[in-house]
């Protein structure tokens, strides 16, 4: 658990936000299932992938800021906006190192960029359950904004 999760399970759980039992078992079906970046132990892959993966974290957590602030509870707003700021330092982190692949070796830098394009930037808990909601991802990402905007993106790439 990073330290952002953390921090947004305590606070759920110290202030009994959600139900702490369907949390937890999707945790342990989540570790159950694993997860497939499909990133190959490629650290080329492995950057551009996560480069991707921060920005989404980034806008989830600054749209979950905001609805947050829409429903009136400024603690979890804020609690929102210390992780989405967090995301945004590793979005820009891990850009910076794919920024220099790029420099550095640009022909297999561009080839595995395209690669990853092509097999697309899957939410590493795209397989996120919770014994009940077989589309629990799907509606999640829905909520907070995320599946939106990684195809936003990819359509930026393209272009
Ligand atoms: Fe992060």
């Amino acid at each position: 658990m990073n330290k952002g999760s953390f921090l947004m399970n305590q606070e759920a759980y110290g202030r009994k936000l959600v139900d702490m039992r369907q949390i937890e078992k999707s945790v342990q079906y989540l570790i159950g299932s694993g997860m497939d970046p499909r990133i190959e132990n490629n650290p080329y892959l492995g950057f551009i992938y996560t480069s991707f993966e921060e920005r989404a974290t980034f806008i989830s957590h600054g749209n979950t800021t905001g609805m947050t602030k829409e429903y009136g509870d400024l603690k979890l707003a804020q609690v929102c906006g210390l992780i989405a700021s967090d995301e945004k330092r590793h979005e820009t982190a891990y850009s910076k190192i794919v920024k220099k692949l790029f420099e550095v070796d640009p022909d297999r830098t561009v080839v595995t960029f395209a690669d990853m394009m092509r097999k697309k930037i899957s939410m590493p808990s795209h397989l996120m359950y919770d014994g009940q909601d077989n589309n629990l991802f799907d509606n999640y990402s829905t909520v907070v904004g995320v599946d939106c905007q990684v195809s936003k993106i990819k359509k930026e790439v393209k272009n």
